[in-house]
């Protein structure tokens, strides 16, 4: 090995040969040594690796990773380091109740203290289902110790009578044509579990492959890491690739601190518009991003990112799946043809050991039927419009599922382009809007919006995925399969309905759309990324004066500590106290006896 390595004194080596304390070092590697290691090899000044394990059977998205592991620690062995594999607090998307999201945290927590309290060197974050991603990255720039990402890849594509059914976007359709009469119980499980052929995370550019992307743009990972279908043998290359790698960053010093600057973000934000990617990505991102303490906003995602075009043909806002999307040459070929085009920042620090320029040399689109050259792209300004108004100080809109119908129906006003007002339908929640949809009450037609609150941070708690909502059953049978939605939760990244999401504040800390009566006319300027409530000033303040905060209940103990530390959507969702803790990695822990 290298001369680095015989000069360079491990984190480790604190626990497992310290002569200043003969005790402790013996307690350390006596109990190391009664399993895997011996006490040589503890001893031998070699780093050591430790691997996060986010698979299990209750993490299916991510199962991949109990597989890949023989190959991930083959690789640490390989380069000289010393590989120890942790389990990470499960979080799956579609099982977790009331909402995966709340455990994101939880799991961050967790990571910190292991990485902390623990004689690692390094760490190999395994990543997939969507909070998985964000909750590794935000351990690591927390603790800041050599860090790299290892995505287990999306499942291979389903097909569903000749056509590709993806993941998430085949539930939505499938919902559609079930309230319509189309299709019957049977037939709509049998068409959603068709979007799920083999091991791997959502075959969409739902959340997990954009969050995964997004580590990969951010430089986190490997060149092409995030594209590679879970069952491929190029994912278990780069499990190999990963674990050597992991070593020499080690060795090099290279921390999350080098890698994670503001430029890697932009780059990020840039990434996200071109591939279509989900409206999670703002809050996980703005969540990486304070952890690591870089200045982002969420208006960022507009004035670096809104003018990017569509250049990936990938559902939901297009037809391809994974598979297409790693043999067209995957994020590495979507940052080539928006590095051409001068959208990259080349200089940014990547978990190669090489800037983010040096690493896309050479690579472009491979299929321009699914990766579009930046002259040539699916639909021009494709990123997020970040609204605000007296319902909310920012929302989010994604730009680039807006469709031609909803663009004409709602959008398309002569001589008031863009500019939509409606009539409010308020629900309180999804069992409130399940229980009243279709009720002929409400008269829900063309002319109105849809709007549910309560679903945040602290209200559901968690923020749950619940903003599109599907019209009535009756207006669906009549053609109109999307009305304008809002709410203050999140909405699935596999979900092609334009929402308007993310609101904050949340209405149950008091944000504007508490206020909101159904019956309200509503207005949305999109020229001025503007959205309000036109409800007389005296009114409104009438309404916010007698307004009470609504109680929560919890229903665990974690519940209530999340809903007492969290922020809100805007500000990425974070437990707040924990932002003030940066590079803890730099301070030992104390002995333990
Ligand atoms: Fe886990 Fe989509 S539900 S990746
Ligand atoms: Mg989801």
């Amino acid at each position: 090995m290298s001369d680095t390595r015989a000069k360079k004194r491990f984190r480790s080596q604190e626990w497992f040969d310290n002569p200043n304390n003969p005790g402790m070092t013996a307690l350390y590697v006596e109990r190391y040594q009664n399993s895997t290691y011996t006490r040589q090899e503890l001893m031998s000044e070699r780093p050591v690796i430790g691997i996060a394990q986010t698979g299990s059977d209750l993490a299916p998205c991510n199962k991949i990773h109990v597989f890949l592991m023989d190959r991930i620690k083959a690789g640490i062995r390989e380069a000289g380091g010393i590989p120890m594999e942790f389990p990470v607090h499960p979080i799956q998307e579609t099982g977790k109740r009331p909402t995966a999201a709340l455990d994101r945290n939880l799991a961050y927590l967790g990571l910190v203290e292991v990485l902390h309290g623990y004689p690692l060197d390094g760490v190999v974050l395994t990543t997939g289902c969507d909070k998985t991603t964000p909750a590794m990255l935000m351990g690591a720039a927390t603790v800041d110790i050599p860090a790299i990402a290892l995505n287990g890849g999306p499942m291979l594509d389903g097909w569903w009578k000749g056509k590709r059914a993806g993941s998430g976007a085949i539930v939505w359709e499938s919902r559609r044509l079930l309230a319509e009469g189309k299709i019957d119980y049977e037939e709509f499980m049998s068409r959603v579990c068709s979007s799920a052929p083999s091991l791997g995370h959502c075959n969409t550019m739902g959340t997990a492959s954009t969050m995964n992307a997004m580590a990969e743009a951010l430089g986190m990972s490997l060149t092409g890491n995030s594209a590679i279908p879970a069952p491929f043998r190029e994912r278990m290359a780069m499990a190999y690739e990963t674990g050597k790698r992991i070593v020499q960053m080690v060795l090099d010093d290279l921390k999350p601190s080098d890698i994670l600057t503001r430029e890697a973000f932009e780059n990020a934000i840039v990434v996200n518009a071109a591939i279509g990617g989900s409206t999670n990505a703002p809050p996980h991102l703005q969540a990486v991003a304070r952890h690591a303490g870089v200045e982002l906003n969420v208006k960022d995602w507009e004035t670096v990112g809104f003018d990017v075009p569509l250049l990936v043909n990938m559902q939901p806002a297009g037809e391809y799946l994974g598979e297409s999307f790693f043999r067209a040459g995957g994020v590495p070929a979507v940052m080539g043809e928006l590095r051409k085009a001068g959208r990259i920042h080349d200089g940014a620090m990547t978990a190669t050991g090489r800037t983010m320029g040096e690493n896309l040399a050479g690579w472009e689109s491979q299929d321009r039927a699914v990766i579009k050259t930046y002259a040539e792209p699916m639909r021009q300004n494709a990123g997020f419009k970040v609204l605000s108004g007296n319902l909310f100080e920012s929302a989010l809109m994604k730009t680039s599922v807006i469709s031609k119908d909803f663009q004409e129906r709602f959008l398309s006003h002569p001589g008031a382009e863009g500019i939509h007002e409606a009539r409010a339908i308020v629900f309180e929640g999804p069992e409130d809007y399940h229980d009243r949809i279709n009720d002929p009450a409400l008269a829900i037609d063309e002319d109105c919006i849809l709007f549910i609150r309560g679903v945040g941070c602290v209200g559901y708690p968690g923020s749950a995925e619940v903003v599109n909502m599907q019209p009535p059953d009756a207006l669906i049978r009549a053609g109109i399969n999307h009305l304008p939605t809002v709410g203050d939760g999140r909405q699935s990244g596999t979900s092609e309905s334009p929402s308007i999401l993310n609101a904050s504040p949340e209405s149950v800390v008091g944000g504007g759309l508490a206020y909101l009566a159904t019956g309200d006319r509503v207005r949305l300027d999109l020229n001025a990324s503007r959205m309000d409530a036109l409800v007389p000033e005296d009114e409104w303040q009438a309404r916010i004066d007698a307004w009470k905060a609504p109680e929560m209940v919890h229903q665990t103990p974690w519940q209530e500590i999340y809903r007492t530390h969290v922020g809100q959507l805007a500000d990425g969702g974070c437990l707040e106290l924990a932002t003030a803790y940066q590079k803890v990695a730099q301070s030992l822990p104390r002995d333990n006896h």
